[in-house]
């Protein structure tokens, strides 16, 4: 799309991902790792991280919102759609597309906690610098960004742009 300008190219999308995959292939051996995607965001993520985990792994997702359709994190989130399993005693991974002020998925692990998962780690494509509200241990980052808005790869602003191959800034 003409009026997005790349900020993180498909191909250093494709590299991080696979080296993430490595990562989780190693740190999850022997262990019963059930990956947690969040939509609608990781959808991509998702599918492309999969391909890079040499695991006999599962895969789940969950939906949750925040109010409206803004550019900024309202707080409230919504859970629109939970897990089909039960996740006591598994190793949890979750799986975000982006973390901005952190309360999404600080919401997300204290109503997963309860449920007494073996452990619950967090695989995220980008996190926001110097954005975070809510102090949260990221174990798999890809990405560290600054603080603009971004679209592509699975992030839309109000529902569109989540197509693009690419992570990149709206202009104009
Ligand atoms: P947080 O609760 O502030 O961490 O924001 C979480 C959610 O807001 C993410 O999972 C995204 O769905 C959305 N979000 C935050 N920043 C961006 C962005 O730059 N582009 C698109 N969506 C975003
Ligand atoms: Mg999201």
């Amino acid at each position: 799309m003409a009026n997005v300008r790349t900020l993180i190219t498909a191909e250093q999308i494709a590299e991080k991902l696979a080296e993430m995959g490595r990562q989780i292939t190693a740190d999850y051996q022997g262990k019963d790792l059930l990956v947690v995607g969040v939509l609608k965001g990781a959808f991509m993520v998702m599918a492309d991280l999969a391909r890079h985990i040499d695991l006999p792994v599962e895969f789940d997702f969950m939906a949750v919102s925040s109010y409206g359709a803004s550019t900024q994190t309202s707080g409230v989130v919504r859970i629109l759609k939970d897990l089909d399993q039960e996740i006591a005693g598994r190793d949890v991974l979750i799986v975000e597309d982006i973390i901005d002020s952190g309360l999404t998925l600080n919401y997300l692990m204290k109503s997963l906690k309860v449920r007494k998962p073996a452990s619950l780690e967090v695989a995220a494509l980008l996190v926001k610098e110097g954005i975070q509200r809510v102090p949260l241990d990221v174990k798999y980052i890809g990405f560290r960004i600054g603080p603009e808005f971004v679209v592509g790869y699975g992030l839309d602003y109000a529902g569109k742009y989540r197509n693009l191959p690419f992570v990149g800034v709206i202009e104009d």
